[in-house]
């Protein structure tokens, strides 16, 4: 009788055990790869659309950003830098200029140091009906400063990955719009816009490859990638310009 009893109470033991380690083994299963979504749930008042290349624009809004992105392109070669950036307010108003003139820090990039002094001259914190215009793409920790400060636009003439893998010029190898997709987290997103001026801001920006200079770098980049290759593959309407 006694082994009998033994004898079930370990089946259950065994039973409990196995039911106890498939289940834990099945949530294990279960848990997504990251908290977060790669591409995030589409809200359709406030989604991010993606990259627009300048060439999708209509003439008029292209011919607006060009205006005010010769500007940002005039305060480079003034300052004789790779990179001019300039603050400007929806209506038209140019609010401010900066250029990466590479000295201070070396995070003072061309957005960065536009954004310092807009702030500084005129005491504001966020900058929601105000574009940004910079003659090269956003870098990871720019696109992210961008997105902080609440940007309406931000326009750029010279691709990252151009300059990476074409002229071997030293770069975070990451196209904005990966940081620009993650405005949901903030509630903020802001539209990008490429290619703005892109022949002459390009010029800014010669091949450095095999040239030694601090600036050049052997880029890791695809096979087959070429300049015509679309940047993610996500091309959008301008509609609301
Ligand atoms: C445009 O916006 C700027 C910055 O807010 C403001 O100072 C200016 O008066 C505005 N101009 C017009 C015509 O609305
Ligand atoms: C800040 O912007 C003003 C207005 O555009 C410009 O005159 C000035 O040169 C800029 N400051 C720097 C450090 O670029």
């Amino acid at each position: 009788m006694n082994k009998i009893f033994i004898v079930i109470i370990l089946i259950i033991t065994l039973f409990t055990f196995e039911t106890i380690s498939q289940s834990t083994s099945s949530e294990v299963e279960e848990c997504p790869e990251s908290p977060y979504y790669d591409n995030p749930p589409v809200d359709p008042e406030n989604a991010y659309n993606g990259i627009i290349y300048a060439n999708d624009l209509s003439s008029i809004e292209k011919q607006f950003h060009e205006k005010y992105m010769r500007i940002a392109l005039d305060k480079a070669i003034e300052h004789n830098s790779k990179f001019g950036a300039a603050i400007v307010h929806k209506n038209g108003t140019l609010m401010c200029t900066a250029a990466n003139t590479g000295e201070g820090s070396r995070i003072l990039h061309g957005e960065i140091r536009a954004i310092l002094n807009c702030t500084q001259l005129y005491q504001q914190e966020t900058w929601e009906d105000y574009y940004m215009y910079t003659t090269g793409e956003p870098c990871p920790m720019c696109s992210a400063a961008l997105l902080w400060t609440k940007f309406e636009k931000v326009i750029f003439g010279s691709f990252i990955s151009n300059m990476y893998c074409e002229r071997c010029f030293t770069q975070l190898p990451m196209d904005a719009d990966r940081i620009f997709r993650l405005g949901y987290g903030i509630n903020h997103n802001a539209v990008l816009i490429g290619g703005v001026l892109e022949s002459q801001t390009d010029l800014l920006i010669p091949s450095v490859c095999g040239t030694g200079s601090v600036f050049s770098t052997t880029p890791f980049c695809q096979a087959g990638w070429t300049r015509d290759c679309p940047v993610n593959g996500i091309f959008s309407d301008s509609s609301d310009f």
